[in-house]
């Protein structure tokens, strides 16, 4: 699976979106070792605090149906149909580097085409926790 296709898949992710209070919508795609992919959306909760972002959205999907190994998570977010660089919040960082160091794949928008940066868990999260 290439990048390209991961974040196409995060954008279908990203329309799924529940996002009442922010407005603002995030997709992710999290690609197991196994070649399975898991997507995600933020869904939002009155109770602002417990809302959950994208990329724990996927991971526990993943996770919750027995998968722990991962090649890589594509990540893409902004308001409505926009598409704006969106990079992961320090939570889900120490989220995804409890699971190991993979690829992160951000997908964003200029000039009317669709852009990648990557890096990995651990260049976005070095000195992570660990218990
Ligand atoms: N959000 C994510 O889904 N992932 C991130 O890494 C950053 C923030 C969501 C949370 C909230 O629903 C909205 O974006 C605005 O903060």
């Amino acid at each position: 699976m290439t990048n390209k296709e991961l974040i196409e898949l995060a954008i279908k992710a990203k329309a799924y979106a529940h996002v009442p209070y922010s407005g603002f919508k995030v997709g992710a795609a999290l690609l197991t070792k196994s070649g399975k992919v898991y997507t995600g959306c933020n869904v939002e909760c009155s109770s602002y605090g417990i809302s959950l972002c994208a990329e724990r959205t996927a991971l526990v999907k993943a996770v919750s149906e027995g998968e722990k190994e991962f090649e890589a998570i594509a990540v893409v977010g902004g308001k409505g149909d926009e598409l704006t660089y969106t990079t992961p919040c320090g939570a889900c960082r120490q989220f995804l580097s409890d699971f190991g160091n993979f690829k992160v794949v951000i997908g964003y928008k200029e000039n009317n085409e669709i852009k990648e940066k990557e890096f990995t868990v651990k260049e976005l999260l070095p000195e992570n926790f660990e218990l």
